[in-house]
């Protein structure tokens, strides 16, 4: 039987970082709002069903604004998310008991395209766990409690990590259940983690791309246009 590929994307977040009045996945870019295009890469690709994590007040805005307005048809549940990216992951975990792999995807990453996609679900089939990423371009250092810098890792093995994080659905289900036990006890940043550290699983690092930004402070919103501005010309 052919597997079930699910996305969950992620929409509950209040945007503090990025000072606007409208949080930041709802900001407009070209005239349509930023989860339009993260939830258009989804409905264009071979993901069978999205499930939509927002917050409790903003469900009926993206039923009619986002996903009737713009026919998405994959998106099958539009659910309220938690006080923290993980309990919203959790949520829509809940929500997505049939699925075979699980797409994890910041909705605030509206340049997620179809070779990402792609290129995640085929790491995802042979390794059951992989997130895209790409390697930094900057020198990173590790520094001390004063700001001085401690350690250099070799660039070559840093990478920055993007979503979608990929995950055999029983995989994540498993450590996200772990976790929900002793939330208090750990600082989850992304999936991954999770992943790393309640299970024996190795997570591999599938090609994202340098485009595949998240939008976080308001300076990510010029390279936004940006990006979309070049996109819209290759047409
Ligand atoms: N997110 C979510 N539920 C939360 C927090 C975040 O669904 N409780 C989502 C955001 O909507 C975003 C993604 O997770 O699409 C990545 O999180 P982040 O960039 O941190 O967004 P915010 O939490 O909204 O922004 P900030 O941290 O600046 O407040
Ligand atoms: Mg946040």
């Amino acid at each position: 039987m052919s597997k079930k590929h699910t996305a969950i994307v992620l929409a509950a977040g209040k945007g503090s970082r990025m000072q606007s009045a409208v949080p930041k996945q709802y900001l407009e870019l070209c005239g349509k709002p930023v989860l339009y295009y993260s939830l258009a890469a989804f409905e264009e690709s071979f993901v069978d069903e999205i499930i939509l994590v927002t917050g409790k007040d903003d469900i009926s805005y993206c039923k009619e604004q986002i996903v009737e307005r713009y026919g998405f048809q994959k998106v099958t549940k539009i659910i309220a998310g938690g006080a923290e990216r993980y309990l919203s992951v959790y949520q829509g975990l809940l929500a997505a008991e049939e699925a075979d792999y699980i797409y994890i995807h910041d909705g605030a990453r509206p340049f997620v395209d179809a070779a990402i996609l792609s290129d995640a679900k085929a790491c995802v089939e042979q390794y059951q766990a992989c997130v895209a990423g790409m390697p930094v371009k900057d020198t990173i250092k590790i520094v001390d409690a004063e700001d001085f810098a401690k350690e250099t890792p070799e660039r070559k093995y840093v990478w920055q990590v993007q979503t979608p994080q990929v995950f055999s659905y029983a995989l994540v289900r498993e450590a996200y259940d772990m976790l929900m036990e002793d939330r208090d006890a750990y600082s989850v940043t992304d999936d991954a983690m999770v992943v790393e550290t309640f299970t024996n699983q190795k997570v591999y690092l599938s090609e994202g791309s340098y485009e595949n930004i998240k939008l976080t402070t308001p300076e990510d919103m010029t390279a936004a246009h940006g990006i979309l501005s070049a996109r819209t010309r290759e047409l």
